[in-house]
């Protein structure tokens, strides 16, 4: 038997616009990139977190991991959207085993799922500063069917599912990976994908509030169907700034784009307002980190911290990962470093199973 502490799972985040493929090599203290690339994925392929067109995402996989010559089998990917639910909940003190076998009951009345259908789990976050006989604890529950969907593709697609995360935890990990030094901090991770924009405020690297709000850059692309008569792929191509087949000057399309994303900002306004309202002992979000191809909207950075009058900066998910310059367009990676933030969180988790 051989434990394989050191060996790095490849991370594969399947997002509903694209798919992410990020390969880490550990080299004892440091972590080197040894492999990234993305896909798009059709316009249905995904929906709110569902898996729709199955083997449109296994030919994205196959084909973008034939394209990197990805021979690693061991794989750690995520799921997000209205599968996965992260609460924070109020128990009486307890020991962890009486949680575990309690946690079924309580979860009943927090998760709006039938029990039976989802898998759960917990982390206790310590006492609970208003009333001393209780604790706070973190409720995890995900469906099992979208798990069970999950694991089918990508075991379809050729690869070993050795952990199956929640896209929050793993950006939270690249967060902590990359920020050690802002763990003392209260941080807001808000990351605006396609469909999704998910936001976790952390108190001390500990989540503390989260939210999934259920729209993304993608009603930008939308909104600009609309405006200027053109078709989802025209649009998209305006809305990543090269607008063929459309007529629309560069800076009416760029007001149209930032007007389309103000409807994202006001959500991510208002649920940190709300975080606000609600919070113990006054506490702020002292930063904002952006993630996902929507921290790529023109000014969408300057416009939250206009909005919040927080500070507000982009994730860059490589901060202390070394990136070879030899075997990558440092450019290229830096533009698209935002969208990587969930797969390089899914790629620094360890392959600590135990293998005959
Ligand atoms: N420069 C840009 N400006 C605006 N939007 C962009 C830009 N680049 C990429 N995007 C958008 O970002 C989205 C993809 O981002 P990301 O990969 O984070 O989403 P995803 O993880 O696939 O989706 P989700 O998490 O919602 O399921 C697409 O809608 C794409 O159009
Ligand atoms: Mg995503």
């Amino acid at each position: 038997m051989l434990f394989s502490k050191n060996k790095t799972l490849l991370g594969l985040n399947i997002g509903s616009g694209y798919v992410k493929i990020v390969e880490l090599k550990d080299s004892g203290s440091v972590y080197t990139l040894s492999n990234f690339g993305m896909a798009a994925l059709p316009v249905d392929a995904i929906v709110d977190g569902t898996v729709m067109d199955t083997s449109a995402i296994i030919n994205a996989i196959t084909n973008l991991a034939a394209n990197l010559k990805i021979k690693k089998k061991r794989i750690c990917t995520s799921i997000s959207g209205h599968s996965v639910i992260v609460k924070k909940i109020t128990l009486p003190l307890m020991d962890e085993s009486t949680i575990e076998e309690t946690i079924h009951q309580e979860a009943t009345q927090h998760i709006p799922y039938d029990i039976n259908d989802v898998n759960l789990d917990f982390q206790i976050l310590g006492p609970n500063q208003t009333n001393s006989d209780n604790m706070d604890v973190i409720l995890v529950a995900v469906k099992k069917e979208t798990i069970n969907d999950y694991l089918m593709l990508v075991e379809d697609a050729g690869f070993i599912p050795v952990v199956v995360d929640v896209d929050t935890f793993a950006l939270e990990n690249s967060y902590e990976y990359n920020y050690e030094e802002e763990e003392k901090k209260i941080v807001a991770l808000v990351d605006v994908g396609a469909n999704l924009t998910c936001i976790n405020i952390l108190d001390e690297g500990v989540t503390c509030f989260s939210r999934n709000i259920t729209s993304g850059s993608r009603l930008i692309t939308e909104q600009l169907q609309k405006r200027f008569s053109l078709n989802y792929e025209n649009a998209e191509l305006l809305k990543l700034g090269s607008p063929e087949g459309c007529k629309a000057d560069a800076g009416t399309a760029l007001s149209a784009i930032n007007e389309a994303a103000f409807s994202i900002v006001n959500e991510i306004t208002k649920a940190i307002e709300f975080f606000h309202t609600s919070a113990m002992n006054e506490a702020r979000v002292e930063k904002i980190i952006l993630s996902g191809g929507g921290a790529k909207i023109p000014n969408i950075a300057q416009s939250i911290i206009k909005n919040t009058g927080i500070e507000t900066e982009i994730i860059d998910p490589f901060r202390n990962i070394i990136i070879p310059e030899k075997n990558f367009d440092l450019d290229y990676i830096q533009s698209i470093a935002p969208l990587a933030a969930v797969a390089t969180g899914l790629a620094l988790r360890k392959d600590e199973v135990v293998r005959k």
